[in-house]
Parts: C-alpha cells; sequence; structure tokens
C-alpha cells in the first residue's frame, strides 16, 4: 500500500501533466484527451492505497507519513522526486506537510 500506490502509481501523477504538454505541442490533442482519463483515474487509485496504507498504519500504532518514507528506504524505493503534482497527490490523501518535505530537493 506505500510503495505501489503511493510511491509508483502516484509517479504517474507527476509525470503526465509534463507527457500532455508535450503532446499538446505537436497537436496530439487525442493523446491528450486520453491522458487527461488516465490521470483523472490514477488519482483514484492512489487515493485506494493511500486509504488502506493509513488504515493498516493507524491498525498498526505507526505514524503514516515517517513510515512511507522509512518504508521507500527499506525497499529501497525511488523516493518522489520534485516537480511534484501537488494537487493531484493532496486529491490522492497526501497532505501538505508531507508534500512539502517531498518537495524539498535533496542533498546528494
Ligand atoms: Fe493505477
Amino acid at each position: 500500500m506505500a510503495l505501489v500506490p503511493r510511491v509508483l502509481e502516484a509517479r504517474g501523477l507527476d509525470a503526465t501533466p509534463p507527457i500532455m504538454k508535450k503532446l499538446k505541442a505537436v497537436g496530439d490533442t487525442g493523446s491528450v484527451a486520453v491522458l487527461e482519463i488516465i490521470l483523472h483515474d490514477e488519482i483514484g487509485h492512489v487515493a485506494i492505497g493511500d486509504h488502506w496504507f493509513r488504515q493498516q498504519c493507524a491498525a498498526r500504532g505507526l505514524e503514516p507519513e515517517a513510515t512511507y518514507l522509512k518504508l521507500i528506504d527499506d525497499f529501497r524505493a525511488p523516493r518522489p522526486q520534485p516537480p511534484l503534482h501537488v494537487e493531484a497527490r493532496r486529491a490522492a490523501g497526501f497532505s501538505a506537510a508531507e508534500l512539502e518535505v517531498l518537495s524539498r530537493p535533496r542533498k546528494a
């Protein structure tokens, strides 16, 4: 729940708008329309994962946002990289505070 919806699927939220912009620039409005639908649906996928992740954290007495970062490190998952699609991530359940942390540039 932490890593597939909140890392991998959430990455799609960030990656889709720049792809849409490029497709729009070359006049591929049909593909842009398809990606708009996919982006909308993906918010729902991430939101479902977010719901169950937070539910399972609550059941285990874990703080979800620290647990999310720990799981990313424990499983060597890719940490979200800015720029993030903050509006879509907020709609999917990420908190403003969490997004502020994830949006900070990381030191190498
Ligand atoms: Fe999905």
